[in-house]
């Protein structure tokens, strides 16, 4: 594609970052089942090794199909590049690995996946890194948990499992006057609902295996950069502002201007912590993203029917989806997620924990699995499983308690899914 016009989301989803390729023709980004690529001669792989000249080297590092789903998820995020991994928990600590040093922290919200509170409560700890969590949606909270070391703020847009509505905005100003980025997992949004570049976030992590890729065949992350952080404003980012030993003194901010933390990711990240992403995961993450906004939007409509449904039932305490005209989250739904609210929220059945269980096991349709953003539907007690290392209050902070299962409702026939629903909640009440 060239550079030309603004194109819209539905035709980038399908071309960006791609062209047919230049050796057969093939319109299908081929999969580069290859570990390393010939140098044309010596100077061209020095000049490759000293990052004088852009190209692949070995796979760890970069990959032509890997390559073409970067730029793709870049591109419909309106980052000027990415980077992608194996993982969306790669992605987390490629994204705070440039940030971070040994007694830094991050400020993160409470309502997290569960595996980010434990990746952030526990294991950064061992790099000497720290995390201290705040209710995001009381921003005083926010600004008073900064301090000289902090080095990032961290939320969900759309907060699994609650399906909770982050106010982006609000938070990157609050970064923003600190002098520090705001990283926001993008992974239950997708950029069709919510593009946090446009509201001020620095970076966006995904974890790819989910909706992006949308049917759940492969795992993956990705970090796309919005270009616009000034690394060397202060003396907080080493890695990106002073002389790299590891290149021979180059300073990555000053040589790369705003793709500096994208050629960190490349050049130092995926080098020395090899979280590679591997081309067929890439080929299958791009066949999903072909589709994703026509998938999103029927994520979105079924529900918005169900949840409406769940709502009015009896047997249903609360529903936490925030597209419901009751949610304390509609006006930050419409000006930041006009698109919808996604499809991913709690609900609390009555008879709490005993009657939650008995629903997960009677459901028919819905798959009881710990993931989300798959054309399937799926459902899950966080409590018992995604949040189960987690302490009760961590848990009740997530929305994520004893008595409310998490549901991804997926694609098939709405009016399929509340039968389904249906009859599991008599057998759950009964
Ligand atoms: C919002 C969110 N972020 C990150 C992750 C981690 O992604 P992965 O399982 O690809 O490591 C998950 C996984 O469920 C998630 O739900």
């Amino acid at each position: 594609m060239s550079d030309g016009p603004t194109y819209g989301f539905d035709t980038l989803q399908i071309h960006a970052g791609a062209r047919p390729d230049p050796a057969t023709g093939a319109r299908q980004t081929p999969i580069y089942q290859t570990t390393a690529y010939v140098f044309r001669d010596a100077d061209h792989a020095a000049a490759l090794f000293n990052l004088q000249e852009v190209g692949f080297i070995y796979s760890r590092l970069t990959n032509p199909t890997v390559a073409v789903l970067q730029e793709r998820v870049a591109t419909l995020e309106g980052g000027v590049g990415a980077v992608c991994c194996s993982s969306g928990h790669a992605a987390q600590i490629m994204a705070l690995f440039p940030l971070m040093g040994p007694g830094c922290n991050v400020v993160a919200s409470t309502r997290l996946y569960g595996g980010t509170v434990t990746q952030f409560s526990q294991t950064i700890k061992r790099f000497g890194w720290s995390a201290k969590f705040v209710d995001t949606d009381d921003l005083d909270a926010v600004k008073d948990a900064i301090d000289e070391n902090t080095r990032a703020v961290f939320c969900e847009s759309i907060a699994n499992p609650g399906g909770y509505v982050t106010d982006i905005r609000a938070l990157a100003d609050i970064a923003d006057a600190a002098g520090i980025p705001l990283i926001v997992d993008n992974t239950s949004a997708t950029p069709y609902l919510c593009r946090p570049i446009e509201h001020g976030a620095t970076l966006v992590v995904h974890s790819t295996t989910k909706y992006l890729t949308g049917n759940g065949t492969v795992t993956g992350g990705c970090i796309v950069d919005s270009g616009k952080f000034d690394w060397s404003a202060n003396d907080k980012f080493p890695s990106l502002s002073e002389p790299e030993p590891a290149y021979h003194g180059l300073k990555f901010h000053e040589t790369f201007g705003p793709l500096a933390f994208t050629f960190h990711g490349i050049a130092i990240g995926l080098r020395d912590l090899g979280m590679t992403m591997n081309p067929q995961a890439a080929h299958y993450t791009l066949m999903g993203i072909e589709t994703l906004s026509l998938r999103m939007e029927r994520h979105v409509e079924n529900a918005q029917k169900i949840s409406a449904w769940l709502e009015a039932d009896d047997r249903v305490e609360y529903v936490t989806y925030a597209g419901l005209p009751s949610s304390p989250y509609k006006d930050r739904v419409k000006s930041q997620y006009p698109r919808g609210a996604g499809a991913l929220f709690t609900f609390a059945v009555k008879g709490g924990y005993d009657a939650c269980i008995k629903l997960v096991n009677a459901l028919e349709i819905f798959s009881h699995v710990a993931n989300l953003g798959d054309a399937r539907s799926l459902i899950i007690h966080s409590a018992s499983t995604t949040h189960r290392q987690l302490t009760p209050e961590q848990q009740e902070a997530a929305g994520a308690g004893p008595g409310v299962v998490r549901v991804s409702i997926g694609i098939e026939d709405a009016n399929d899914l509340i039968a389904d629903l249906d009859q599991a909640l008599s057998k759950a009440s009964a």
